[in-house]
């Protein structure tokens, strides 16, 4: 289609919406007319973050940003993030606390595990606006080099651990996971969902599943989960 065709089909059909008195609509007008409606939708949006009482962050007047108060290892922290910021960020790049780690960033590693309330989840899962006021423990906040958690003395006598990528995820999911068992919740290989799950091996590698180890070092993981649990495997 040459084109003086392709501007006669565009008048065409713009001249069927065309009310009487109004100039005629070219490709050229329309192509404006789309460009400046683009630029009052994204001026509207920016200005209701403004008028809806967000904070908009400091030097990008068009990034919306909240306060969120978290407690993190026993410590109160104030933000002021981004609404699109993960909690493995805010932890990671906001709190200075890298112990947590970035593997896939997209929820099926568990190298972000963190413990938040007393519930393992993936801090690259969710925003960090999620969390006020709660009580989230990173792997910084289970021991002290001086003090270790009896999780990590574990996984350190039974080498639970090559590169150690893994590991501060693997050590926050193991607390949690035993805590877990204590408080009853069952898993998908609990036969009975009525019944007080124990930490078996079987029970520890399924809900440990969702943390992956490249250097393969479950068998170990899982011995030193079960010397905490002061279980046989
Ligand atoms: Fe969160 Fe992989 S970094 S699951
Ligand atoms: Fe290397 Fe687990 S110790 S990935």
């Amino acid at each position: 289609m040459n084109d003086s065709n392709k501007q006669a089909n565009i008048d065409g059909v713009a001249g069927n919406c065309e009310a009487e008195g109004s100039p005629k609509i070219t490709r050229r007008n329309l192509l404006k007319l789309a460009g400046t409606s683009a630029a009052t939708l994204a001026g509207g949006s920016l200005s209701m973050h403004s008028v809806s009482g967000e904070v908009l962050a400091p030097g990008a007047a068009s990034v919306p940003a909240s306060k969120v108060t978290m407690h993190v290892n026993g410590m109160q922290h104030e933000l002021l993030l981004d609404t699109r910021t993960t909690l493995l960020d805010a932890v990671r790049e906001h709190l200075h606390l890298t112990g947590t780690k970035k593997g896939c960033d997209h929820g099926q590693c568990g190298a972000c595990t963190v413990i938040v309330d007393g519930r393992r989840i993936n801090s690259c899962l969710t925003l960090a606006v999620m969390h006020q006021g709660s009580q989230v423990t990173t792997i910084e906040g289970l021991g002290t080099p001086a003090k270790l958690h009896p999780m990590q003395a574990a996984f350190v006598k039974h080498d639970g651990f090559q590169c150690g990528y893994c590991t501060p995820g693997q050590i926050c999911s193991a607390v949690a996971v035993l805590d877990e068992i204590k408080a009853g919740v069952p898993s998908h290989v609990s036969i009975d969902l009525l019944a007080s799950p124990r930490a078996t091996n079987l029970e520890m590698r399924e809900r440990m599943s969702g943390n992956i180890c490249r250097c393969g070092a479950y068998s170990n993981i899982a011995e030193a989960m079960t010397e905490v649990a002061g279980g046989q495997a």
